[in-house]
Parts: structure tokens; C-alpha cells; sequence
């Protein structure tokens, strides 16, 4: 088990570029399944879930390679298999993106059910009745999602659910109708930035769809897809945590090769609680010079701000002054976090999905376990704005989801390292 051992107190400054998307990365590693041909990813960054993807692909019957200017190129060199691997779907829940593609290219796929994770249940239910809608037959059985077709028929299929749309019921959906007969509508449909990337990638590579980045997605189905390349567009989550470590230690951080709209909701918040923010091309900077003001933020699909980012905003507003109030409207319990957060002297209630929030003048180092991806991201920024020293660990969890964020923070003051776990294991 790795750890992080984070010296805090420091005020972060300077510029760090961010990496590509994983949210986008995933759905279109899945996406290389439906096409004929080798698919070259650009700026694909080289994390843990990435990794266990090409694990997924490779059991699917699909070589990834990075070249040696750091692209991603995966082929199918075996269009048999139809059955993706237990171990390593329950590991992520986004090796349950291959299943549209899957379908749609081979006929037949059995994928596990997603496991369940600290953020809260994971439904699939608008990904079955929506590939349903296209003509799949579809059941559950023995922890597998098994679903067969001869070629997709095109429909109309509404995946807007109680929470909002579903990404990777989008990315499903949307990677099984571009091989379908006909034209499907998707009403209710993802519009993060991450989906409009992985429906550029789809039109490259063949692909017939209009209203990306729009709650509606027309899709005219084409017979078969060739290969193309790609660049990813940056991840959104990194740069605004990148961006919330300026808040949370007063100090001032550009981050260069972001989307600054696709950035707006957070830009937004940070503003209002007192932040300077600029925006100059490619490149947002965020200044916190004194203690910031306090906020009601909720988590919401996109446009809004994205619930993972959640946590973050949660550990930046524990040193606000007077009371916040952080709600997340996607994932309601996704607050694991607040518990280690406390540990670090914050006061935060978590009640009827939200975060209640009372302003600390200070947090003191301490000994806390990361939960999940973003909950990890949460306790490095507090750690980074905490007096004295404090251990995270269980940091595998972080490595998941972030490339060498540790290094990337150091570039930025931070004086943070990363150390495997001692064996005896620390009180408390
Ligand atoms: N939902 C349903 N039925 C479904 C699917 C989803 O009711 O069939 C509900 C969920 O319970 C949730 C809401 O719809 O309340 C949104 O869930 P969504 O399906 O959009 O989540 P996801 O596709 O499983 C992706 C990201 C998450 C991110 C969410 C929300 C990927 C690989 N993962 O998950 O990313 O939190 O969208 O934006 O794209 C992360 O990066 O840390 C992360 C968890």
C-alpha cells in the first residue's frame, strides 16, 4: 500500500500542464473495438484505470501499444472473444463501456456487473434499456450482463435517469448505435465533454452524429467503422483540482492546456468565494490571497459543477470562513471523505446528501486513509493547507484516476512524497 507523506502549510505557485481526459481516454479505448482498423489515442494519460483497461481489451482480443511518442495504437488481432474478464471490470467500473461497442461490432457480449464503490450504488439500468431500445436481447445472469443481436436497429432511446443522464450509459449506447440500421435518437443524453470527445473520435472514424456536447444525439448508423487518430481533449477534474490547490493553500496556480469553458461552473465558484481568477487562452490562472468566503455549491451534470469534483470543493471550504453547504445531486452519498476530513480538525456534517460545513481557521496534520479517486484528491489538498505533517494512505486509489500528481505538485512547492506503507502498520 502506498502512501503520501505531505508536509503542509506551504502556498502553492506556479504553472503545471494538465494531463489527457480519463473520463474520455476509457470510453474511446472501448470504442476501438468497432473499428477495422488500428486506432491511434494522443494524450492519453498514463494512469492505473487506464492501465486495466488495455487489461480488458487485451482479454477482448485487442493489442494497446504505446509508440514512442507516446501514443496509444490498439487493434483487434482477435475479433472472437465476447467475454470481458470479472476481476478486472470489478476493479473499474469503466471496462463496463465496452458492452455497447462489443455488441454492436461482435453480435454477442457478457460483461461483468460493475462493482459498487465508496461513491455510492452504481446502477446499469439505463444502459440495458437503452441498448434494449436498439434491438439487443439483454438479461442478467450469473453477475453478467449478457446481451446478443444481429445488427442493431436504430431507435428513439431516452437515458435521462432520476440523477440526470448516465456518461457511460451515453458512451454505451452512442458506441452501439453508430454500427446500427437506421437513425437512433439519444434524448437525455451526457453532455460532458468527455462524451462530445469520444463522438469526435466516432465521426473520425466513420461515424454519422450530430447534437454532440447536446442532450440530444442523432445518429445515422453506418455499416462499418475504420480505424483513425485522435487527440484527447485535457482532463477538466485534474485541472480544477490543480486549480482548487491554489485556493486551498493561498497561493497562485496556472494551469495550461485546459478548456477554460469546460472549466466555467468551477472558474465560477472560485470566483465568488474571493479567488482571482484569469483566463488567457489555453491557460487559467486561480489567486487566493486571503481566506475565502463562504459557499452553496451542488454537483451537477454538465454544465454544472461536476460531482467529481465534489470533494475537492468540500476540502478546499472546510478553512472558508462562516458556513458552506456542498451537495452533490449525481452521487448523494459520495462523502466518504468528510470523515477523514474531520480527522484533520475540519467540521463538516454530512447529512441528506450534502456536506454542512463550518469555516476552521485551521487544519492540523494526521494520519487519514484515502476511500476513492476523488475522496484521495480531497485529502492531498487539505493535507497541502494543513499545519504539520500528514499520512494518506491507501493512495492507490488516487494513482487510478491522476498521473505523477504528487510530482506535479512538488513542481509547484508542495512538499510531498510518496513512500510504500511501513510494515507495522501506524496507530490510529
Ligand atoms: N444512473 C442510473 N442508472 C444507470 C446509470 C446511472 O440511475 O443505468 C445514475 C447514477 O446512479 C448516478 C447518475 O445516474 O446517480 C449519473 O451516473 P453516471 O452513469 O453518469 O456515472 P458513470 O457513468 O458511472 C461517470 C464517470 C464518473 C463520474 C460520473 C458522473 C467515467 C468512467 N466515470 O460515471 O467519474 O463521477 O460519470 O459524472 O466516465 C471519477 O472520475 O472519479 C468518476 C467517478
Amino acid at each position: 500500500m502506498a502512501q503520501f507523506l505531505i508536509s503542509g502549510g506551504v502556498a502553492l505557485h506556479g504553472t503545471v500542464a494538465v494531463s489527457g481526459a480519463k473520463n474520455a481516454a476509457l470510453p474511446m479505448m472501448a470504442a476501438a473495438l468497432l473499428a477495422d482498423g488500428p486506432v491511434r489515442l494522443e494524450n492519453v494519460p498514463d494512469l492505473g484505470d487506464v492501465r486495466t483497461m488495455t487489461l480488458v481489451l487485451k482479454g477482448l482480443g485487442l493489442e494497446a501499444s504505446r509508440q514512442a511518442d507516446g501514443a496509444l495504437v490498439i487493434e483487434t488481432v482477435d475479433p472472437s472473444p465476447v467475454r470481458a474478464a470479472c476481476d478486472l471490470v470489478g476493479r473499474m467500473r469503466a471496462g463496463f463501456c465496452v458492452l455497447g461497442p462489443l455488441l454492436a461490432r461482435r453480435g454477442r457480449a457478457e460483461v461483468p456487473l460493475p462493482g459498487g464503490c465508496a461513491i455510492g450504488e452504481r446502477p446499469i439500468d439505463l444502459h440495458v434499456a437503452g441498448l434494449a431500445a436498439l434491438g439487443a436481447e439483454v438479461r442478467i445472469d450469473q453477475g453478467y450482463v449478457v446481451a446478443r443481436a444481429g445488427r442493431l436497429r436504430g431507435a428513439e432511446v431516452r437515458l435521462l435517469g432520476p440523477r440526470g443522464p448516465t456518461v457511460t450509459g451515453t458512451a454505451n449506447v452512442l458506441s452501439a448505435a453508430v454500427l446500427a440500421e437506421g437513425e437512433t435518437t439519444i434524448t437525455g443524453a451526457a453532455a460532458e465533454p468527455e462524451i462530445a470527445d469520444l463522438g469526435r473520435l466516432l465521426v473520425a472514424m466513420g461515424a454519422r452524429i450530430d447534437g454532440l456536447g447536446t442532450p440530444v444525439i442523432r445518429v445515422q448508423g453506418v455499416r462499418r467503422l475504420a480505424g483513425a487518430s485522435h487527440r484527447i481533449i485535457p482532463d477538466r477534474i485534474e485541472g480544477a483540482t490543480l486549480l482548487l490547490a491554489a485556493a486551498a493553500t493561498q497561493g497562485e496556480i496556472t494551469v495550461a492546456g485546459v478548456v477554460p469553458q469546460d472549466l466555467a461552473a468551477v472558474l465560477e465558484k472560485l470566483s465568488a468565494a474571493g479567488c482571482d481568477v484569469q483566463v488567457e487562452g489555453d491557460r487559467v490562472t486561480v489567486a487566493a490571497r486571503d481566506r475565502l468566503r463562504p459557499l452553496e455549491v451542488a454537483a451537477l451534470p454538465f454544465p454544472g459543477v461536476p460531482s467529481d469534483v465534489q470533494a475537492q470543493v468540500t476540502a478546499v471550504l472546510a478553512l472558508a470562513q462562516g458556513h458552506s453547504t456542498v451537495r452533490d445531486c449525481v452521487f448523494p452519498s459520495r462523502f466518504a471523505h468528510v470523515a477523514e476530513l474531520n480527522r484533520l480538525g475540519a467540521c463538516i456534517e454530512h447529512r441528506d446528501g450534502a456536506a454542512l460545513i463550518t469555516g476552521v481557521d485551521r487544519l492540523t496534520g494526521a494520519v487519514v486513509t484515502a476511500t476513492d479517486l476523488r475522496a484521495s484528491a480531497a485529502l492531498v489538498l487539505a493535507g497541502l493547507a494543513a499545519a504539520g505533517q500528514t499520512v494518506i494512505r491507501a493512495i492507490e486509489h488516487l494513482d487510478r484516476g491522476y498521473e505523477r500528481l504528487d510530482e506535479k505538485l512538488r513542481s509547484l512547492g508542495a512538499r510531498i512524497k510518496r513512500r510504500s506503507s511501513p510494515t507495522a502498520s501506524r496507530p490510529g
